[in-house]
């Protein structure tokens, strides 16, 4: 069977290699998915004894999606933006890199939640790898405007700079403090890792109304602080797990030419957390 891994440090609980074992037996396909633990100061070596020995791809996660992206020959536009990949191919001496995390939320969102986002009013909070890695797909579904806020600012603007660059211009793109944000959101995404410390951002309730969808990058079995408040203003509310299975889809999608069934799996991912 073909071989792939899901490379990270740590990487014991990583749901990777079961979610592919889902997608390859609904699609059958003959391929074996393990995790790889890679040293710290040793990502570059892992992949290559890994390449050596016959593997046909990786996902990449913590810490390494911006080694991977580094190390990538080829690079897809939707990474480039991203600067950064979590998912690799690799194809005699050539190595595709991809992020896939964008598409994952995307679909979701569109997909699975059922709302378009053509022509809406979109909200990023974060600025960090998690807001970036996902510019490049949620652009492509031309908002009327997108506004990234961030605690520092100056990365929120740096962001907002990148998107200028791969626009199209029909986008109206602006950076925020937290203070300055105005007018209701059809969407509002919580990228920040505040929610690693049960924090929210301090954005004002006036943001949300029974209209807006409230995502937050994380889930868990608790709801987080982000959700919890977009809760008390009425909003609709959903986690991450959506786009941790959308995303996986989608890399499945890239090394099998096959777009495997989500929606099984994640009710029974759903229901192990509870
Ligand atoms: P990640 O890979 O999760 O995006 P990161 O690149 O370190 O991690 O980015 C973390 C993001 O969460 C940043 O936007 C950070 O804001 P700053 O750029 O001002 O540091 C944001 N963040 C982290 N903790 C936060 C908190 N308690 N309140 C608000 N924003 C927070």
């Amino acid at each position: 069977p073909d071989q792939y891994v899901v490379i990270g440090n740590p990487i014991a609980h990583s749901k990777s290699p079961s979610i592919h074992a889902h997608f390859a037996g609904i699609c059958a396909q003959h391929m074996e998915y393990a995790r790889l633990l890679a040293p710290l100061d040793g990502f570059a070596a892992s992949v290559a004894a890994f390449r050596q020995a016959g593997g046909k791809g990786a996902n990449v996660t913590v810490p390494f999606k911006l080694e991977a992206y580094a190390l990538a020959t080829q690079l897809s536009p939707r990474a480039q933006l991203a600067g950064a990949v979590n998912t690799l191919s690799f194809n005699g001496d050539q190595i595709f890199g991809d992020n896939t995390d964008g598409v994952g939320l995307v679909n979701d969102i569109v997909r699975n939640a059922g709302i378009a986002l053509k022509n809406k009013r979109i909200l990023l909070l974060g600025a960090g790898g998690a807001a970036r890695g996902v510019l490049l797909p949620l652009l492509s579904e031309q908002p009327a405007e997108f506004v990234i806020a961030n605690r520092t600012l100056s990365k929120a603007e740096e962001l907002i700079v990148l998107a200028q660059q791969h626009g199209n211009g029909t986008v109206k793109l602006q950076s925020c403090v937290w203070a300055a944000l105005q007018g209701r959101f059809d969407l509002i995404i919580n990228a920040t890792s505040a929610s690693l410390s049960d924090e929210v951002p301090p954005i004002s309730a006036t943001l949300f109304d029974s209209n807006t969808l409230a995502y937050d990058m994380m889930y868990g079995a608790q709801m987080t602080a982000f959700l919890r408040f977009a809760q008390t203003q009425g909003a609709q509310l959903r986690d991450g797990l959506g786009m941790l299975v959308e995303q996986a889809a989608e890399s499945f999608y890239i090394w099998r030419g096959v777009r495997p069934e989500t929606a099984a799996l994640m009710l029974e991912l759903r229901r192990a957390l509870e």
